[in-house]
C-alpha cells in the first residue's frame, strides 16, 4: 500500500493544499493519506513546531506533499521543512522552471552549505559556517549530472568561486564529475547567472549549485514564468522524498481564497513521477494548462478564480 504523509502546514499551506490532494486522491484513491501537523499553528498551540515522532511518521510515509511553514526570524526558532529536509537526508531540491520556450532544472544542494546551522552569536560577532563537503558536491553534481544526461541537455554550475574558496571546491567537484560523465558543462558566477536565466532562459537545462544560492535562484528565476504561484520542487533522498510548492506561507494573502494553487498541483505531478506513475504526472500538467487555457486563473495571473474554485475547474477537467 502506498502511502503519502500529507502536511498542510500554515497560511497559504492550508488553501493549496486541500486543492493539490484532491487531485492526487482522484488519481489515486487506493493510496493511504495521512495528515501530520507540524509548523509555526503548532507552536503557537503546543510550544513545539515539530517532534520526533513527528518525523519518524513521515518516514513511514513513500511520499510526502508539503504545503509551507511559516518560519518566524526568531533566534531560537529551528525552520521546520529545514528539520525535515535535514532529517531524511533530502540532498536534492528540484525546482523546475519552464514553459513552451525553455526547460530550466535548478538543482539545489539541500542540505548544507549556509544552511550548515553551525552558528555562533556573539554581542560583537555573528558567524555562520559555510559548509561544502565532498560527498555532499559529488551527489548533488551527480543526480544534476544524471538530469542533463536524461535531458540531453547543459549542465550549468552556478558559483561564486571568484570570492568564496568553498565554492571553488564545489565548482571543481562538479566540472570533474560531469567531464568523466562526458555530459556538457560549463559554469557562471550566481550573480551573472541570475541575470543571464532572465534574459536568455533557453540557453540553460540544468543548472546545479549550492543550497542558498538555490534557494535565491530558483525565486528569481519564478519571474520568467509567472511568479512563485506557479513553480513546485522535489526534494529527494536515497530513501524518502517530499514534494512542495517554492513558495512559502505567504501570511499577506492567507485566508483569503486567492493564492495560487498551480505549485501545488504541480508538485502532485512530481510526486506521481516519482512513484513510477508518468501519465499521471503527464495528466495534471496538462489539466492546468488545460484549465488556463479555458481563462480561469487565480489573482497573480491577471484573473478572478479563487483557489478553490479553481481546484474546481481543474478537478473537472482531470475527471
Ligand atoms: P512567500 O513565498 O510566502 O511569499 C512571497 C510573495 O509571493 C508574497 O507576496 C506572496 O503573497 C506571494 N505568493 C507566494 N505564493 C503565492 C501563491 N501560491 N499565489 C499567489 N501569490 C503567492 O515568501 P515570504 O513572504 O518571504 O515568506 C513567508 C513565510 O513563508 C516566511 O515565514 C518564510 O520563512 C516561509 N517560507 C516557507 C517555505 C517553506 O515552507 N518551504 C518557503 C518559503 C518561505
Ligand atoms: C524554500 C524556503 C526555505 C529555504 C526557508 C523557509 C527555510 O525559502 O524552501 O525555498 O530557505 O529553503
Ligand atoms: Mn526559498
Amino acid at each position: 500500500m502506498t502511502r503519502i504523509a500529507i502536511v498542510e502546514g500554515d497560511g497559504i499551506g492550508r488553501e493549496v493544499i486541500p486543492v493539490a490532494r484532491r487531485v492526487l486522491e482522484l488519481l489515486h484513491p487506493e493510496y493511504e493519506y495521512f495528515d501530520v501537523d507540524v509548523g509555526y499553528g503548532r507552536w503557537e498551540r503546543t510550544g513545539c513546531p515539530c517532534t520526533d515522532p513527528d518525523i519518524a511518521e513521515l518516514k513511514t510515509a513513500d511520499a510526502i506533499l508539503f504545503g509551507a511553514v511559516t518560519t518566524p526570524p526568531m533566534k531560537d526558532y529551528q525552520s521546520v521543512v529545514l528539520r525535515i529536509r535535514k532529517a531524511l537526508d533530502l540532498y536534492a531540491n528540484l525546482r523546475p522552471v519552464k514553459n513552451d520556450r525553455f526547460d530550466i532544472m535548478i538543482v539545489r544542494e539541500n542540505t548544507e552549505g549556509l544552511y550548515s546551522g553551525i552558528e555562533e552569536l556573539t554581542p560583537d560577532r555573528a558567524t555562520t559556517l559555510r559548509i561544502v563537503s565532498r560527498k555532499g558536491s559529488e551527489r548533488i553534481a551527480r543526480k544534476a549530472i544524471d538530469l542533463a544526461r536524461q535531458r540531453n541537455g547543459l549542465l550549468t554550475i552556478g558559483h561564486k568561486a571568484n570570492v568564496i574558496k568553498s565554492d571553488v571546491f564545489f565548482r571543481d567537484i562538479c566540472l570533474a564529475e560531469a567531464k568523466s560523465a562526458g555530459v556538457p558543462c560549463n559554469d557562471k558566477f550566481i550573480d551573472a547567472l541570475s541575470l543571464d536565466i532572465l534574459q536568455f532562459p533557453e540557453k540553460y537545462s540544468v543548472v546545479v549549485t549550492t543550497n542558498m544560492f538555490g534557494d535565491i535562484l530558483s525565486d528569481v528565476a519564478a519571474y520568467l514564468v509567472g511568479g512563485l504561484g506557479l513553480v513546485p520542487s522535489a526534494n529527494i533522498g536515497d530513501r524518502f522524498a517530499l514534494f512542495e510548492p517554492v513558495h512559502g506561507s505567504a501570511p499577506d494573502i492567507a485566508g483569503k481564497n486567492i493564492a495560487n494553487p498551480i505549485a501545488a498541483v504541480r508538485s502532485v505531478s512530481m510526486l506521481l513521477d516519482y512513484l513510477g506513475d508518468s501519465p499521471g504526472a503527464m495528466a495534471v500538467e496538462t489539466s492546468v494548462r488545460h484549465v488556463l487555457r479555458q481563462g480561469i486563473c487565480t489573482r497573480d495571473m491577471g484573473g478572478i478564480a479563487g483557489t478553490r474554485e479553481f481546484g474546481d475547474a481543474l478537478v473537472q477537467v482531470l475527471r
